[in-house]
């Protein structure tokens, strides 16, 4: 009977002996892979998100960012998240809208009025329900972060969309960057990120367009020296995690990354403003030209989108409808 009372007690201590070990050390990792430097606001806003997350969670869940397509470019670090292979990924909206169509809606040149619109469709339950929309496809959305406005950049100025006609103009892998492009009159040339350099150096493609923080981080400044503030479009960065690693988290963790997300989401919005200045400063440094642009003829050649998107995709075309309602 002692025996195995000792017996008893010498089970029931290791258990707890492992137990308590087990709550004390067990921890998650995220592996989070993104395409952008580490001097890139979002990279500093996701570090932002990544001590937060560890601080709720007493450091039972951790976030390891790897920058720079360290991990492959933006299309394969999808495919690696939802292999899974990777928790985590930073893309953009253009990226998304093959595998979510709901995303398209911020690809549509001229949607948002001004930043302010754009921040409340982002905070509005629309943002939300886009954000959910990809779990088919293995993942969610967790937050939106500012990537300000794109424009056309090469070596002269665009003024109107006169200036693009045949041009090769490369655009991400996105249905409407593409039509975009056709509308205005340029040659769109899908190509990855990571690839753009050497293709604009070598004449691959004749033009590019994005926000002046990546134009900048990226070098394209080096190779393009007219940046034309036509502000085309407002695609915002996104951050995502597969389903089955946001599934296997608990509900007190997941609100925390929740929490932590919308925090560095606020953050990024006073990150981007500097960045964006100090990006421009650093371009003009290097001789860059900064365009105005009289936006009018660009706003009207792109109206025959809207007009297909309203016959062709009535979904779509919901969304749009909604957005303009946001005030
Ligand atoms: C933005 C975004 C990048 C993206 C890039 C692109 O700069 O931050 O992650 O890859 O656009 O045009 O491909």
């Amino acid at each position: 009977m002692i025996m195995r009372k000792n017996l008893l007690t010498a089970v029931i201590g290791t258990a707890l002996t492992f137990g308590l070990s087990f709550s004390a050390y067990a921890s998650t990792t995220l592996k989070l892979s993104h395409n952008n430097p580490r001097d890139h606001a979002v990279h500093k806003a996701m570090d932002h998100m990544a001590k937060e997350v560890r601080k709720l969670t007493d450091g039972e869940v951790r976030i390891r960012i790897y920058p720079d397509a360290q991990l492959g470019n933006q299309r394969e670090s999808m495919e690696l998240m939802q292999n899974g292979a990777l928790d985590m990924v930073k893309s953009n909206a253009a990226e998304l809208e093959s595998f979510a169509s709901a995303y398209s809606a911020f690809n549509i040149p001229y949607l948002f009025r001004d930043k302010e619109h754009f921040y409340k469709v982002q905070e509005s339950t629309i943002g939300e329900d886009i954000l959910a929309s990809s779990r088919e496809s293995g993942f969610i959305g967790v937050t939106y972060y500012d990537a300000g406005a794109r424009s056309f950049y090469t070596d002269k100025p665009i003024n109107t969309p006169e200036d693009l006609k045949g041009i090769k103009v490369r655009v991400q892998p996105s249905a409407s960057a593409i039509g975009m492009v056709n509308s205005l009159g340029g040659n769109p040339t899908p190509l990855a990120y990571g690839e753009l350099y050497t293709a604009l150096q070598q004449g691959v493609v004749d033009a590019a367009e994005n926000n002046i923080p990546s134009f900048s981080l990226s070098r394209h400044s080096e190779v393009s020296k007219y940046f034309s503030l036509d502000e085309h479009t407002m695609v915002p960065d996104v951050l995502l995690i597969s389903t089955k690693s946001y599934d296997a988290l608990s509900e007190e963790h997941q609100k925390a990354l929740k929490l932590a997300a919308m925090s560095s989401m606020e953050l990024m919005k006073e990150l981007w403003a500097e960045s964006e200045s100090k990006e421009r400063a650093k371009a003009e440094k290097l001789g860059v030209k900064f365009i105005s642009v009289n936006k009018t003829a660009f706003v009207e050649a792109v109206q025959p989108m809207y007009n297909d998107i309203k016959k062709k995709n009535p979904e779509l075309n919901v969304i749009i409808e909604k957005i303009k309602l946001v005030q």
